[in-house]
């Protein structure tokens, strides 16, 4: 089944913040953000773009109705910058004027008087001068010393990992309206509607009560848009408040760039221990987060990072010490995967160490170490695993030794490009980590047409959430999906929302939706029993828009069911809640059963490597993964591809560069490379797991959102292989694998090119 907005997204009237028709009387908002990285602000000088054309008002700090504090999870993010400036981009002030460009010209003539401090970018740095943002999070299982003391083999190593800016097409912004009695409405491009709400609460004074927040749906958040619409929305309420007129503010490309957070750079050492057989009975991990300037939602990414650390592994003793770090870049974010893969990367980063020391394939390690049912994570849940399934089952698809002997013999006839191949199994935990988020609700009213219109907390955001949503009601209520609409995610139809993200929306908030079209039903089925002269409501069903009574079609409606029930005073109507049970988590003892359920899949990428220009292709990325009991293929396997390429994006060519001084260089698509049509795999083809075990999910499909984007992983390790086909050489871990970088590995050492 199609995604229901296919068809208004080719033909362009799909609604995005910047199609919203702007009210006579908008005015318009830019940000003078702080030029250097750090220092201190000794004054602000507003008064020649206040003279500016067109400008209404420039807003500093000091004019601030409410607290000037938009930090969620830490109270250390101001909403303009006083005192002191801790990154390049971070806002100062926000010039105010009646059209677009005049705000945005007025905004260069503010200038500031900033003393300049020394700016910190690097994470060890930063955690030597103990500027950390919260206490360091440590996992333990078993006795790593102990179990080092027995290891046959130990290995010991360093990972880089570096950031990845989020590029969703629509780039941050949001509208304000007041409205009548001192409320504001906020159109903002976001994940998380409430986090807006309370933001705007807070810089603004106002009542939850009287600020509503609309989302239509996003063009793209990946995660950017989790804690960090916040700004925008509430630069422009502010504005909206103080000039009592709506406002608006659509950021530009290299605006959004060099403002925003991006994905955590990481930082992190490992040691490594296997015993005889390949098994690895001891791991340390040292996680360093370059966390930026502010809390942001740093502290949930590095936890993720310690759950994940293991990957789809048994391992009995592990140590993962994990230090969020406080640099002076702009707030690193929430971005697919969510710290997830920068703890996997490590683990595979080790095993690739140990593998090419002792002359073994990695995935000879990797498969031998396999969780299996029963087995303990490191946070004390136990394994529910299909990891050995998954592998199985890509490997008969696409016979592993197959791949790999390819890969030989063409490396064996070709001098000058080279072909690797890498494994990557992974394992991915389904809920947010912090439990009391695990919850969602749904408002659906059924029309006295028939027709029915569904509220959720989830935010679309081109993942299909709502044609899911959709799905659920169109199932329940046995009717065509054209019969559903899923309307915009609004905190006055759906308050105290959790963010869309962790992958749970579809989980959550269809849950949610199957209860309320449920109660509906079976509402309806009480009036149906009398209608049809049924003997109990269990021999009715719904289905084509008609009620069916012991699986007959019978003459009444829907359309007539849902009429005549309303005449008969039944409500039509329901808003119903869901939270995932089982789950818990605590901190003191860092143990708990975390996830309603994993996420597990294999895939084996191939490249090719041109050995003179240090460029590749992806060849192809094959596996299984397990959907579940999938509720949408083509949108599931939209994910898959989207989620493959954006982790190989990150692993292979997306080079964030912050130069010494904390300024971001690669601060637009000439500087900063993602992939485009030419850099996609040739092949992707990921099977479904057979025999995908049941979820709490809904209708037992599985969250697809994240997992996807690890299989990337494998992308720099199969370059890694083929350097090593090369030259041999064990390249030092640090990503992403730019063409640049693969060139001076594959002419790193000193030995002369050969040339038979
Ligand atoms: N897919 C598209 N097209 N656009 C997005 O912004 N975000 C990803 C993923 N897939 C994203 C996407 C992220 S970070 C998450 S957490 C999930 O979608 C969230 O949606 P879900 O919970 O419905 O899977
Ligand atoms: Mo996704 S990183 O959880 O928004």
């Amino acid at each position: 089944m199609k995604n229901i907005d296919s068809y208004s997204h080719v033909r362009g009237e799909s609604v995005y913040l910047d199609d919203i028709p702007v009210i006579r009387g908008t005015l318009y908002a830019c940000v003078f953000d702080s030029p250097v990285a750090h220092g201190g602000l000794k004054s602000i000088d507003t008064s020649a773009a206040e003279q500016s054309d067109g400008v209404v008002c420039v807003i500093t700090a000091k004019d601030l109705v409410g607290e000037n504090q938009i930090g969620g999870v830490v109270p250390d993010e101001p909403l303009l910058a006083e005192g002191e400036v801790h990154f390049q981009g971070q806002p100062v002030a926000i010039v105010v004027a009646e059209s677009d460009d005049q705000a945005r010209k007025a905004a260069k003539l503010v200038t500031a008087e900033i003393e300049p401090l020394t700016p910190v970018t690097d994470p060890r740095v930063a955690a030597a001068n103990g500027e950390l943002i919260v206490p360091p999070k440590k996992f333990v299982l078993g006795d790593v010393t102990a179990a080092f003391a027995r290891c046959e083999y130990v290995f010991e190593g360093r990972v880089e990992l570096n950031g990845q800016e989020h590029l969703y097409i629509e780039t941050q912004g949001a509208y304000a309206i007041p409205t009548e009695q001192g409320g504001i409405r906020v159109h903002s491009s976001t994940q998380g509607p409430t986090a807006v709400q309370r933001a705007v609460c807070r810089v603004t004074g106002l009542p939850m009560h009287k600020v509503e927040v609309d989302v239509q749906r996003l063009g793209g958040g990946f995660g950017g848009k989790e804690d960090q619409g916040n700004a925008w929305a509430s630069i422009v309420s502010v504005a909206a408040q103080l000039t009592k007129r709506p406002v608006k503010y659509s950021l530009h490309r290299m605006e959004d760039m060099r403002m925003t957070g991006k994905r955590h750079p990481y930082s992190s050492d490992y040691k490594i221990g296997l015993d005889r057989d390949l098994k690895i009975i001891a791991y340390e991990a040292v996680f360093y987060q370059n966390a930026g300037a502010s809390c942001d939602l740093s502290p949930a990414v590095l936890e993720r990072t310690l759950f994940h650390c293991t990957n789809s592994y048994f391992i009995p003793n592990v140590t993962a010490t994990a230090y969020s770090c406080r640099t002076n870049l702009p707030p690193n974010t929430a971005f697919r995967g969510f710290g997830g893969p920068q703890g996997m990367f490590v683990i595979e980063a080790a095993i690739a160490h140990a593998a090419e020391n002792l002359g073994v394939t990695a995935a000879e390690i990797q498969r031998r170490n396999l969780l299996v049912d029963g087995d303990e994570f490191p946070y004390g849940q136990l394994a529910e695993s299909d990891a050995a399934a998954s592998w199985q089952q890509a490997d008969e698809k696409f016979p592993l030794t197959r791949l790999q002997q390819e890969a030989d013999e063409f490396n064996a006839g070709s001098k000058y490009f080279k072909k690797g191949v890498a494994v990557m199994p992974i394992c991915f935990g389904i809920s947010f980590t912090n439990t009391p988020m695990n919850q969602a609700r749904s408002l659906v009213h059924v029309y006295t047409d028939g027709s029915v219109a569904v509220s959720t907390a989830a935010v679309e955001m081109g993942q299909g959430v709502n044609t899911k949503m959709a799905q659920v009601a169109a199932t329940i209520f046995g009717m065509d999906i054209g019969n559903v609409k899923v309307h915009s995610t609004n905190t006055l139809r759906i308050a105290n929302t959790s963010p869309t993200a962790a992958s749970a929306a579809a989980d959550l908030n269809g849950r949610a939706t199957q209860i309320a079209c449920e109660t509906i039903r079976d509402r309806l089925f009480t009036v149906a029993k009398d209608l049809v002269e049924a003997a109990t409501v269990e021999d009715l069903s719904l289905k084509d828009g008609f009620v069916y009574r012991s699986g007959e079609r019978t003459a009444l409606s829907w359309r007539a069911l849902v009429a005549e029930a309303h005449l008969r005073r039944v409500s039509l109507s329901e808003h119903s809640h869901y939270a995932t049970p089982g789950i818990n988590f605590d901190w003191a003892t860092a143990k708990g059963h975390p996830f309603s359920y994993h996420v597990y899949g294999t895939a084996f990428v191939g490249v090719t490597v041109d050995c003179l220009r240090g460029r590749y292709v992806v060849d192809y990325v094959k596996g299984c993964h397990d959907f579940g009991n999938s509720m949408n293929k083509a949108v599931d396997y939209g994910q898959i591809e989207g989620g493959i390429v954006q982790g190989l994006g990150w692993m292979t060519m997306e080079e964030l560069v912050y130069d010494a001084e904390g300024r971001l260089r690669s601060n637009a698509l000439s500087t900063y490379k993602v992939p485009d049509i030419h850099s996609v795999p040739k092949e992707i083809d990921i099977v479904p797991l057979a025999d995908a075990r049941s979820s709490l999910a809904i209708f037992n499909s599985k969250a697809v959102g994240e997992p996807p984007l690890m299989y990337g992983i494998a992308g720099y390790f199969a370059i890694r292989n083929a350097i090593r086909a090369f030259n041999g050489s064990s390249p030092t871990f640090d990503c992403p694998f730019t063409p640049e970088k693969v060139l001076m590995n594959l002419y790193s050492d000193d030995r002369p090119m050969s040339d038979e």
